[in-house]
């Protein structure tokens, strides 16, 4: 975590019961080296007292926005400027809500105005309050205007209720903010990546398909720490139900054939190719103009093989970095060895999958192998390990 040393960081309290975990998150950040400053709402003192976060942080805590001992009455201002990064940890649904439309009715949310630092948030609630639309339109605007959102994770929530809506743990917001506030010093600024996310969809007639369990959240959580490492992004999605990331272009394919003629065309402004998709490996020989009738017992598909993207595009154009991804339920490393050479790649990612694994969760764990080299990378966040990935792409980029 060298990249926090010295680094001046806010954190921003607002009312909920992850208010304890920020205690923590503090206490990571100071022994990390960081200057911490914290601000609460009004309701998050309610939650856990200034008196704890003097302590950790060893600065004396903001809450009031009419301070009179604030430099020249302006202590909004002053705390705005001071930051390099905010963290807003937890991050209400209230306070979501009122970032978002605007509102600076108390010190941190006029600090959250008057900023220039990049804004974090860490949300947490309970998992209805995530999942009413007014939250996921107010989330979806804020990605827009470039926040930077970290979770939150699914689990067992205070109400005692089990879904969507846990803040990510201190350590976890410790690492993005330290990949987050490094990522500008890769040799991937400046470059434009190419990533394929999601799925495909075969068409079998006009209303059914073969397809698979992707998510695209592996691809989305690359697009979006390329993009915060500064590269120019370009999406090439098959269907998901994602919002594409603030600043990347993305581009919606449906079948294996579309995205590979898309994936043909945009490679030839590329210097990264990172295919993360999971592409359908067989599309049906013939795709029935009607809908398919019940009309006997059985139904036989002959399956075509599909163009494999990767491959061609790596062909194509041997100049660009290309990085694969293998998901396999067993021999690993194996199998993944023989891809990165068939496929002709600088990089493969290899990620077990099956059993509740890979497909579909938000924590994923890789092992990266490329010429002369192998990083494993433990369970985590698709989010943290899509940082330590391009991370890893830009330290092999970088020597060679
Ligand atoms: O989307 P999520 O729910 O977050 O899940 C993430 C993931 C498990 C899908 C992702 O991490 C992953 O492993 N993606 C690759 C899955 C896969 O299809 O692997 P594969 O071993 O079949 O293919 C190897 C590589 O060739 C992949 O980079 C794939 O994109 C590419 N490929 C495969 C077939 C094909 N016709 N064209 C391709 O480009």
């Amino acid at each position: 975590m060298a990249h926090i040393k010295n680094k001046q960081i806010l954190i921003g309290i607002s009312g909920g019961i992850a208010a304890y975990k920020s205690v923590e998150l503090v206490r990571i950040l100071v022994r990390n080296g960081a200057r911490v400053k914290v601000c609460m709402t009004r309701s998050a003192c309610e939650f856990i007292t200034p008196l704890t976060l003097q302590a950790v942080s060893g600065n004396r805590v903001h809450t009031e926005l009419l301070d009179p001992d604030a430099e020249a009455a302006m202590g909004h201002i002053e705390l705005a400027r001071w930051a390099d990064l905010i963290l807003l940890a937890p991050a209400t649904a209230n306070f979501m809500a009122k970032l978002a439309h605007g509102i600076a009715d108390d010190l941190l949310s006029s600090i959250c105005l008057a900023t220039a630092a990049p804004v974090h948030l860490a949300p947490a609630m309970n998992r209805l309050m995530w999942a009413n639309q007014a939250t996921q339109a107010n989330y979806k605007l804020l990605q827009t205007r470039g926040f930077v959102i970290h979770g939150p994770a699914e689990g067992e929530q205070a109400c005692g209720e089990t879904g969507a809506g846990r803040m990510l743990e201190a350590q976890q917001l410790a690492d993005l903010l330290a990949a987050s506030l490094a990522e500008k010093n890769t040799a991937i600024a400046g470059k434009t990546v190419l990533i394929t996310a999601g799925p495909t969809r075969e068409a079998i007639d006009p209303v059914r398909f073969i397809s698979n369990r992707s998510s695209g959240k592996m691809g989305y959580a690359v697009a979006k720490a390329a993009k915060a490492a500064g590269a120019e992004v370009i999406l090439l999605s098959g269907p998901v139900a994602l919002e594409s990331p603030a600043g990347v272009k993305r581009y919606l394919v449906e079948s294996a054939k579309e995205m590979h003629q898309k994936a043909l065309q945009l490679a030839r402004q590329a210097d990264i190719f990172i295919a993360t998709a999971a592409v359908s490996d067989y599309s049906p020989a013939h795709v029935y103009e009607q809908k398919i009738k019940k009309s006997t017992d059985t139904l036989t598909l002959q399956l075509h093989y599909n163009p494999d993207i990767l491959f061609d595009v790596s062909h194509a154009y041997p100049d660009l970095f290309c990085v694969g991804f293998a998901a396999e339920t067993q021999d690993l490393l194996k199998h993944a060895e023989a891809k990165l050479q068939r496929k002709k790649l600088d990089m493969i990612v290899a990620n077990p999958v099956g059993k509740n694994k890979g497909f579909e969760k938000d924590t994923n764990q890789l092992e990266i192998l490329w010429q002369g080299g192998h990083l494993s990378l433990p369970e985590n966040t698709k989010e943290k390990l899509a940082i330590d990935l391009i991370q890893t792409i830009s330290r092999v980029l970088y020597s060679e």
